[in-house]
């Protein structure tokens, strides 16, 4: 099970939407995928209408069904208090590695944990588990110096105790017209972790919040995402099938 996390300290930067669209994504492309949804806000959960738990439920990590190729672990509004207990136990940056999600590795292809927008030790956990990091960012000045403190601790976990760590800058809701985004773009053209991927702003995603789907049916949005899948987490093995044959 490959496992995946959107992290960004910043808020609103489409860590949530990015979850869902390459969980369906590899869902549509037949990967069994496991949605984690680590951010007591719960948007992940209300994206697909579903309702947080409690810590207890939590605790006994049983998966619910979105679609026959998707499961989703709601949040809990209690992260809080399980983030006590983890500051308080030795091996507490292990937890959900160790404890969560290992139980789930032979029934799932990829796991993807969505995460609230804070570097505490939750987060902390979700990068320690993480093969790979995504990083959405908004072409903005405040989105580069958030940039800075979440590669900062991602500099910290690959050395302490993730050494294979991967991440990824994606720049997302870009206008290829407005100058200060081509502004950020070539600061970003310096980042080693950008390779060009680029989400841009589009309607249709944003009418998709809470709207328990994800609407694929532009190509050219598939096509970003598919691709996005493909070479970055499924070492480019798909097919790109047309999109009206997996509708
Ligand atoms: N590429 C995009 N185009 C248009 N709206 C977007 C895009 N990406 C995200 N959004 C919208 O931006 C808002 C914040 O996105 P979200 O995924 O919740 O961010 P985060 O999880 O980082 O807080 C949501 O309303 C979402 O629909
Ligand atoms: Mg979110």
């Amino acid at each position: 099970m490959i496992k995946i996390v959107t992290i960004n300290n910043k808020g609103g930067v489409g860590k949530t939407t990015l979850s869902a669209y390459i969980g369906y994504v590899l869902g549509m492309n037949d990967k069994k995928v496991l949605l984690m949804d680590l951010d007591p806000q719960g948007n992940l959960s209300m994206f697909f209408d579903k309702e947080q738990i409690s810590l207890d439920k939590w605790m006994s990590k049983n998966p619910i069904l979105i679609n026959d190729k998707m499961h989703l672990i709601p949040s809990t509004s209690d992260f809080a208090n399980l983030e006590n207990q983890l500051l308080n136990s030795v091996d507490g940056t292990y937890f959900l590695k160790e404890k969560v999600l290992n139980r789930y590795e032979k029934y799932f292809d990829v796991c993807i944990l969505d995460t609230a927008p804070n570097l505490g030790i939750l987060n902390r956990n979700a990068l320690v588990a993480a093969d790979k990091a995504f990083i959405p960012v908004h072409a903005d000045l405040f989105s580069m110096s958030g940039l800075n403190s979440i590669n900062g601790l991602i500099d910290q976990i690959k050395h302490r105790f993730n050494a294979d760590i991967k991440r990824e800058v994606l720049l997302n809701c870009f206008e290829p017209n407005r100058k200060r985004n081509k502004i950020v773009l070539e600061h970003l053209d310096s980042c080693d972790y950008f390779n060009d991927i680029i989400i841009p702003l589009k309607t249709s995603i944003k009418n998709d919040m809470f709207s328990g789907e994800v609407s694929l049916k532009d190509q050219d949005l598939y096509n970003i995402f598919f691709s996005i899948v493909n070479n970055l987490i499924c070492n480019g093995e798909l097919i790109n099938k047309e999109l009206t044959n997996v509708n």
